[in-house]
């Protein structure tokens, strides 16, 4: 048996007894597999631009079907795909066709709940270049993206309709999957009504609604994005929602219920406790404040919110933040933390009323 020389590192696979050489090999190995995981990313935003899923959708195909089907160049599709079936989003059976598996189908984007546009969205050059960058947040604090791109990273998204549909349309994508259920996992008042700040195109608002039938809903963001809302496409939500265009800096509309899903994550505290302070002081008697964010769990199990505060760090001035941090935040900002629920997304109700 050696002795542990010291350099001994934690998690490295066959870490114990062993020669420490060996033990060094595979964790070496496992760190150089680990950095070449930005690659299966990069695939995977690849496959969602020239849109393969879809083809495949209609059937397997082999490389050079799927090649002119989406005008690529056939020898570095396969390559792609062959990377993308080593974590089961496609399969290649024995004549060198390939098929769209089961958990590839939210590539797709004709389907429900496709991820197409939130891949593009969280793949996209302002995540991906101030991520390269990550280094100088560490070295300097703050984030990359005002250097990269000239202006902050909302300003950057107002700057033309193509350059806004990516991240609102992205977000969207994402949300889509998880409104229903938080709708469903909070216990609405029966009467009132909410609004959501920073709401978006309205996909957690329609389902708010659609579930409590006697609530009416304001749908506040800035005007370009308010341009792209759904409100209207529902019609047993007809009558009970009205659109409210401004800056939740400067102020938000009066209600029962405000939510705030995936806003205090873009922005640092005392921006935060600045929207939150007119939350507070727009609240009708009785009312509550609803954060619909991550709570970054303790330890060390994996969690998106580990990773997506990542992007907050180069990209925006927030972070995910855990039970404490939002306990200081909400005393900071002149509310109280009543309780946290959980709910089967990744996001958790942090409701919240006045101190
Ligand atoms: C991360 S997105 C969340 C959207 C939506 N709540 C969701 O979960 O899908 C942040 C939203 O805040 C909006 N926003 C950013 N700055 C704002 C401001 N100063 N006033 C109002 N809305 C703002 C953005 O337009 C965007 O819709």
């Amino acid at each position: 048996m050696h002795q542990n020389d010291g350099r001994q590192p934690g998690n490295a696979p066959g870490n114990g007894d062993g020669d420490p050489d060996e033990r060094y090999r595979r964790s070496n190995a496992l760190l150089v597999d680990e950095v070449l995981g930005f690659l299966f990313a990069a695939a995977l935003r690849a496959a969602a631009e020239v849109g393969v899923a879809d083809h495949l959708a209609k059937g397997p195909g082999t490389p050079a079907d799927l090649a002119a089907a989406t005008g690529t160049d056939a020898r570095n599709l396969y390559r792609l795909l062959r990377l993308l079936a080593t974590r089961g989003l496609v399969a290649e059976d024995e004549s060198g066709r390939f098929a769209l598996t089961e958990a590839g189908q939210a590539l797709r984007s004709d389907v429900p709940y496709s991820a197409r546009a939130a891949i593009l969205m969280l793949s996209d050059r302002t995540f991906w270049l101030p991520a390269g960058e990550l280094t100088r947040c560490l070295t300097e604090g703050g984030s990359a993206f005002d250097e990269i791109f000239g202006m902050p990273f909302f300003d950057h998204f107002a700057r033309d309709a193509r350059t806004a549909a990516v991240f609102h349309d992205g977000m969207a994508a994402m949300s889509d999957a998880e409104n229903a259920i938080l709708a469903a996992g909070y216990d609405f008042p029966s009467t009132g009504t909410v609004v959501d700040i920073g709401g978006g195109h309205g996909g957690l608002l329609l389902e708010v609604l659609r579930r409590n039938p006697a609530l009416s809903g304001v749908l506040y963001d800035r005007p370009h994005v308010l341009a792209g809302h759904r409100l209207g496409t529902a019609p047993e939500v007809e009558g009970r929602w009205s659109l409210t265009e401004g800056d939740f800096f400067e102020a938000v509309p009066p209600g029962d219920v405000h939510l705030l899903k995936r806003i205090t994550h873009d922005w640092d505290d005392d921006q935060c406790a600045t929207v939150l302070g007119h939350c507070r002081r727009a609240l009708h008697p009785g009312g509550r404040v609803l954060i619909l964010d991550a709570v970054v769990p303790r330890g060390n199990a994996p969690h998106q919110s580990k990773a997506l505060d990542l992007l907050m760090m180069v990209s925006l001035t927030g972070r995910e933040r855990t039970e404490e941090d939002f306990a200081e935040l909400l005393a900071k900002s002149g509310l109280r933390l009543s309780r946290i629920i959980p709910t089967p997304t990744v996001l958790s109700v942090v409701e919240a009323v006045p101190a």
